[in-house]
């Protein structure tokens, strides 16, 4: 019987042991040491596909760009290109790294609040798709920085439609309140304004709800919001966009059946826990606003459209996990103890992995569900503390404010011993990619499994240079 968190043909016990496309987990953390993030380029081009049928529920065609702000190291990038997918960028290191790694200009859609003049050139030499611009001033100074280069930047205009997602705060994006986008009124006097520039291709318009959106719901709300403002920039100046953009934030379940999960509040639960297709929101979505087209006899405005989705956690989040080894142990009295009163004990776990490479277990209270590599089958009822490496004491595995933002104890088998590895799962998004060497800690190294079943080292561990690399010195 396969437990809850397994993945037929990806993850898997086998010999008690967490394997990962054939290979045992606690293998690669003694080749490569820990902490070590592995991925799976089959379940990379598993879930690309996954999204990719939202194209056989839509009339029009489908662009897929994936969110490099998930996870860009190379060989990631690299994967999802030969995985036929397109790229979503956020910064001119993003776009730098993106056009290294072979992606074309218009496989390029460029995302960003605060892009700066050589970002901005970068973008438009290269000819991307659409720089997604992010509000009027900026729009003037993407035509501005066009005319100078003689060139003519394609463009898609970022809406914020006020819609609410059931995520995170941190994560959502589509509210009046956030930082990003322009109001819909503003937009349209940019396509007033700019709509007959030589400098400017007004191809489209773009919004992004949030990130780990549990309610396939918001997808049809923000696909109406979309259509009645193409609707309304067609009618008001003529212009006919040739595409939108519904952004990202398909959800992962971070818990599948985790017993440690059951202390989360109702709204955590179902934030961690929420999965639904794609293709099914994109489905109803797409219904809902053919027929308001259909009744506005505004069909023609979907004729030829481009549809784009720009997902990063839905590809890459369950296509990774961190490996990290348990360091020190210790066990300490819950509180003081008393002349006549003996504490109960914890038992505490510390790990090589902390939120140097888990950023949003600080930040967002973000979870992911821990297991004993070796000894995978095992009944994982025996309460721990957990703790990272670093030397701050907001480094743990629980909520260090009190609120029950994270179990206060994650449940591994008995008697975890040192050098115990442990796997982290649903780790591949927004890890590595917010990671820092903060304690001067090393970046560790990044395997992919390739899809022949071949483990390759796609990034090495930091090395001693590494740390100083940018320090500017005299000795
Ligand atoms: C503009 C934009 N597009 C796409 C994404 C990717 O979102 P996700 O990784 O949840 O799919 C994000 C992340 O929040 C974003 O801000």
């Amino acid at each position: 019987m396969s437990l809850s968190w397994e993945i037929e043909n990806y993850l898997e016990i086998q010999n008690d042991q967490v394997f990962i496309d054939g290979i045992s987990a606690v293998e690669l953390a003694r080749e490569h040491g820990t902490p070590l993030f592995v991925y799976s380029e089959r379940r990379i081009r598993h879930n690309i596909d996954r999204l990719r049928k939202v194209g056989a529920v839509i009339d029009c065609n489908l662009k897929l760009c994936y969110a490099a702000k998930a996870m860009s190291t190379m060989g990631i990038l690299c994967a999802v290109k030969e995985a036929d997918c397109d790229v979503e960028v956020n910064s001119g290191g993003e776009l730098w790294k993106a056009l290294r790694v072979g992606f074309r200009g218009p496989q390029i859609i460029f995302n960003g609040t605060s892009k700066e003049i050589w970002e901005l050139e970068m973008a438009i030499e290269a000819e991307i798709y659409a720089i997604q611009v992010d509000s009027p001033v900026e729009l003037a100074m993407i035509e501005t920085t066009a005319k100078q280069l003689g060139k003519q930047a394609n463009v898609s205009l970022r809406l914020v439609p006020e819609i609410e997602s059931a995520t995170h705060h941190g994560l959502q994006t589509a509210l009046l309140t956030s930082k990003f986008g322009m109001m819909p009124d503003e937009a349209l006097d940019c396509f007033r304004q700019y709509k007959d520039s030589p400098h400017l291709n007004l191809a489209g318009i773009h919004l992004h709800i949030g990130s780990q959106n549990p309610e396939p719901s918001v997808y049809g709300e923000a696909f109406e919001v979309l259509f009645g403002n193409l609707r309304e920039i067609f009618g008001e100046t003529g212009v006919r966009l040739s595409h939108v953009n519904l952004g990202g934030g398909f959800p992962v379940d971070y818990i599948s059946g985790d017993e440690n999960a059951e202390q989360f509040s109702v709204e955590r639960r179902q934030m961690f826990g929420a999965d639904f297709e794609p293709a099914n929101a994109i489905s109803n979505a797409w219904a809902a606003v053919k027929q308001a087209a259909e009744n506005a006899d505004a069909s023609h405005l979907l004729d030829g459209i481009t549809l784009l989705l720009e997902p990063g956690r839905s590809i890459i989040a369950d296509a990774g996990v961190l490996v990290t080894s348990v360091r020190n142990i210790k066990q300490r009295p819950v509180s003081q103890p008393t002349a006549n009163r003996q504490p109960p004990t914890d038992d505490w776990l510390l790990t090589d992995a902390g939120f140097n490479l888990l950023l949003s277990m600080a930040t967002y209270h973000w979870y992911y569900h821990l297991i004993s590599a070796s000894r995978a089958s095992a009944a994982h009822d025996f309460p721990y503390k957990l703790a990272g490496p670093l030397c701050d004491g907001g480094d743990v595995y629980f909520d260090v404010e009190g609120e029950g933002r994270l179990p206060d104890h994650r449940l591994l088998p008995k008697n975890v011993e040192l050098g115990e590895v442990l796997v982290l799962l649903n780790a591949g998004a927004y890890t590595l990619s917010q990671a820092s060497q903060y304690n001067a800690r090393f970046l560790p190294p990044v395997v992919l499994i390739r899809n022949d079943g071949h483990a390759e080292l796609i990034r090495r561990q930091d090395s001693f240079d590494d740390l100083v690399a940018s320090d500017l010195w005299a000795r």
